[in-house]
């Protein structure tokens, strides 16, 4: 529940990366040994991985508040398809984690948010061409992976895949020889978990860049890892205080991540300083329109898409934004209306017709992002807004009503 339009004032310390946490979790299955993660962001993602490792046999506990410790010594079990598996997206990475560690693996297919065909099959390229036997049993909605030997090769990902770049990476640590991925993303994630496994002993060079190579090795070794902060939270609080005004200090962040939001908030009329590990975003409210379009890192990401739409509602004068990552992610458009945001919708691409003042409104968030780009429209509204299915908005953000009530908003959850 929010009551709109107070402007946001202090400083906002941004959790631990999810989209890197996600998928250093399953990486740490392939270590024979102790591993313990930091800055670990407590959100719904972790605590469903968290239980997946369990009932696969590994210990994982939180020995610390942010601090996980997962031994996987005695973990025997690569059957995955029981249903916390289902719940979120990344247990695909399950997939090249337990096949790396087992050279088998069950995993059931992945959840997560719902915006569209959310192929895997650059990711099956993958493991086939390792040498993976693959059988894909959509009816019971479980893929089964064996392999008698995984060796390096040469591969080639036709579209720019984060998932399929870090599952490669995994499932070839312990390949023999040589694997290069081609074409590969560039996220910070990606980054962080090719550190993380070479933390682990992994011999992985070149990752943040578009060719990735990786000489397997014969074991991985547990090893301690922080992991990185949250590109997109800190996204969402700069775009918050753009859009309400205000002087927000996002705290434990890495700006470079953030010079693509950057670049676009100045050009709206905001002042953007950065400093070593944060950025303030100094706004009247009072904000431009501008075009957008998403594109894999270090493009402008499209998991601040619906938040950036939200922001641009009350932008003065027409703003563009073409979403070229996901063919169908404008599904919350509908909901964002409701504010009294004026938006059309062409294939990809979104017309946003900026209007002076937003209405609180009444919302169901529909995924993760869309339910951060309902917050801030409630935020920037005059009234009350309500926002139902907030358990989508936990399974990314940390403490959301905490944080953004220390910065002066009103908003309370209503309902546990
Ligand atoms: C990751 O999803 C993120 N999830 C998403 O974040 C994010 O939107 C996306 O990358 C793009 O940045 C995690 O990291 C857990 P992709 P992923 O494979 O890896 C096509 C959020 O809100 N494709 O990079 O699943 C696909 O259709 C979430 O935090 C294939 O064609 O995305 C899409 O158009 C939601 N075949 C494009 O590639 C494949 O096998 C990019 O997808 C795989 C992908």
């Amino acid at each position: 529940m929010i009551k709109g339009r107070n402007p946001l004032n202090g400083e906002v310390v941004i959790s631990g990366a999810k989209n890197a946490v996600v998928a250093i979790i399953p990486a740490a299955i392939i270590a024979n040994g102790v591993c313990i993660i930091d800055n670990l962001p407590a959100i719904e993602d972790v605590r469903c991985l968290q239980d997946t490792l369990i009932k696969l046999g590994a210990v994982c506990e939180l020995i610390d508040e942010g601090t996980l410790m997962v031994d996987s010594s005695n973990l025997n079990n690569w059957n995955a398809t029981f249903d916390s598996v289902r719940r979120i997206r990344a247990s695909y990475y399950l997939m090249g984690a337990l096949l790396a560690r087992f050279k088998e693996a069950k995993v059931a297919l992945p959840g997560g948010c719902n915006f569209g065909t959310r192929p895997i099959d650059l990711h099956l390229k993958a493991f086939r061409a390792l040498g993976a036997v693959i059988d894909e049993d959509y009816d019971n909605g479980v893929i089964s992976l064996k392999a008698d030997r995984l060796v390096g090769t040469n591969i080639f990902l036709d579209t720019v895949s984060v998932g399929a770049t870090i599952n490669t990476m995994l499932a070839a640590t312990l390949a023999e020889g040589v694997t290069t991925i081609e074409n590969a993303a560039k996220e910070p994630h990606i980054v962080d978990t090719a550190n993380f496994l070479n933390m682990m002993g992994a011999k992985i060079k070149g990752a943040g860049t578009d060719v990735i190579r990786i000489t397997g090795v014969e074991s991985l070794h547990g090893a301690e890892y922080m992991i990185i902060p949250d590109q997109i939270e800190a996204g969402t609080y700069m775009i918050a205080a753009a859009v309400c005004g205000g002087h927000v200090s996002v705290r434990n962040i890495i700006p470079k991540h953030m010079d693509s939001l950057s670049a676009k908030l100045k050009e709206m009329g905001c002042k953007v300083i950065e400093g070593d590990d944060y950025i303030d975003v100094i706004s009247d409210g009072n904000l431009s329109a501008t075009r957008v379009k998403t594109m894999a890192y270090p493009g402008f990401p499209t998991d601040l898409q619906p938040q950036m739409v939200a922001g641009l509602s009350k932008a003065d004068g027409i703003s563009i934004l073409t979403e070229t990552v996901w063919e169908n992610r404008f599904q919350y458009i509908e909901q964002l209306r409701k504010f009294g945001c004026d938006i059309t919708i062409d294939g990809r691409v979104a017309t946003i017709h900026g209007v002076s003042q937003l209405h609180g409104a009444e919302v169901m968030a529909t995924d993760l992002r869309a339910g951060a780009a309902m917050v801030i429209a409630g935020l920037s509204a005059n009234g009350i807004t309500k926002i139902g299915n907030v358990r989508f908005i936990d399974r990314g953000y940390e403490k959301i009503e905490y944080k953004l009530k220390a910065l002066g908003a009103d908003i309370k959850r209503v309902k546990e």
